[in-house]
């Protein structure tokens, strides 16, 4: 124990005398310091603060809690996706991880969308939904920033404009193409909703910084660093696989699901809070979006969550 001590003391005068500072200063400091404590460790009280409902209809608590949890996981996700882009030189082993870690926060956010989808009454969602407006889950930037850092941009418009692209095609021609901007724009006249107005004002430049800054460190450019070292990247594959599909179609569905819900009266789709035509807009076999299309075949890129989107808007 005491040897223990020593050999502590020793390490910190080390670590003090690097930068210049009194061993002796610090120790004193912690004699007055305070016991940490969890609430003011975990922020408790803070993150109890930041529900703020429009209206005094009791569910739309329940909406505001679950997209903020949602949110957190997109940074879960995106903190994982941060340090991939940021290795220099990825293994196999740590590499899988990573991926393993984003799909389990996938799986609990694909298994917990009931709470939205049957948690709520429908007849409360209705009357507060319209204190919302024009604010959606769409402008939810953390969700772009999870699809610009994780494929390479031009996967995020239509099959049409990646036929005509070339590999000379820029940034900011992607982006005035970019499947969101297409779902919030009235093909006819081209207007904008003001969701997507709003969306791009504040956003725009940031998305577009992003997608620069990742293009050479997405993580499909990072798994191919991996494939050309020539490893077996077999697990790899596979646990990006599940990456795309519990992204891209079953989080969309479990989504979906919720819309079909509540925005629809008598059968019929009523106006989502953020303007777009939700039934064409939300399916994912409409939009096809895909972050690594070359580890589908044809026919599951096709599929892409067809049978289960006809099941969901039959019911
Ligand atoms: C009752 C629950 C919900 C309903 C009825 C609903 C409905 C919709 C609708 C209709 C859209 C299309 C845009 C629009 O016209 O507004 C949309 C987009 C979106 N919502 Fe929700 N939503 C719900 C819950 C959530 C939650 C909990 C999140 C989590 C953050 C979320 C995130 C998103 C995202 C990211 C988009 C854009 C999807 C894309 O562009 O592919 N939504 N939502």
């Amino acid at each position: 124990m005491e040897n223990n001590i020593e050999s502590l003391l020793k390490k910190l005068e080390e670590k003090y005398s690097q930068t210049g500072q009194s061993l002796a200063a610090n120790l004193e400091g912690l004699l007055y310091n305070d016991y940490l404590k969890y609430w003011d460790y975990i922020q408790v009280e803070t993150l109890l603060t930041l529900q703020k409902p429009k209206t005094s209809i009791p569910d739309e608590m329940i909406f505001i809690m679950y997209h903020q949890i949602t949110e957190l996981y997109f940074r879960l996700i995106l903190w994982e996706i941060e340090q991939i882009g940021n290795q220099k030189d990825v293994e196999v082993a740590w590499f899988l991880d990573k991926i393993e870690r984003i799909n389990r926060y996938l799986e609990a956010l694909v298994r917990s969308f009931d709470i939205m989808s049957v948690g709520m009454e429908a007849e409360q969602f209705k009357k507060f939904r319209m204190a919302l407006l024009p604010a959606s889950g769409f402008q939810s930037a953390q969700f772009r920033m999870i699809e610009i850092t994780s494929t390479n941009f031009i996967n995020l418009t239509s099959q049409e404009f990646r036929d005509k692209a070339t590999p000379n095609t820029t940034i900011p021609e992607i982006y005035e193409h970019i499947y969101w901007k297409k779902g919030a724009t009235e093909t006819a006249t081209g207007k904008k909703t003001i969701t997507l107005q709003h969306f791009e004002e504040k956003y725009s430049e940031s998305f577009m910084q992003l997608a620069y800054e990742y293009r050479d460190k997405n993580i499909w450019e990072k798994y191919k660093e991996l494939e050309n070292k020539g490893v077996d990247v077999s697990a790899i594959k596979q646990a990006l696989r599940d990456f795309d599909y519990l992204f891209n179609v079953e989080w969309a569905l479990s989504h979906l699901k919720s819309a079909v819900r509540y925005l629809r009266e008598s059968g019929k789709p009523i106006d989502a809070t953020g303007g777009t035509n939700w039934t064409k807009y939300l399916p994912p076999n409409f939009q096809r979006i895909i972050f690594f299309p070359s580890l589908w075949t044809e026919e599951e890129r096709q599929e892409w969550g067809r049978k289960k989107v006809e099941a969901l808007l039959q019911s």
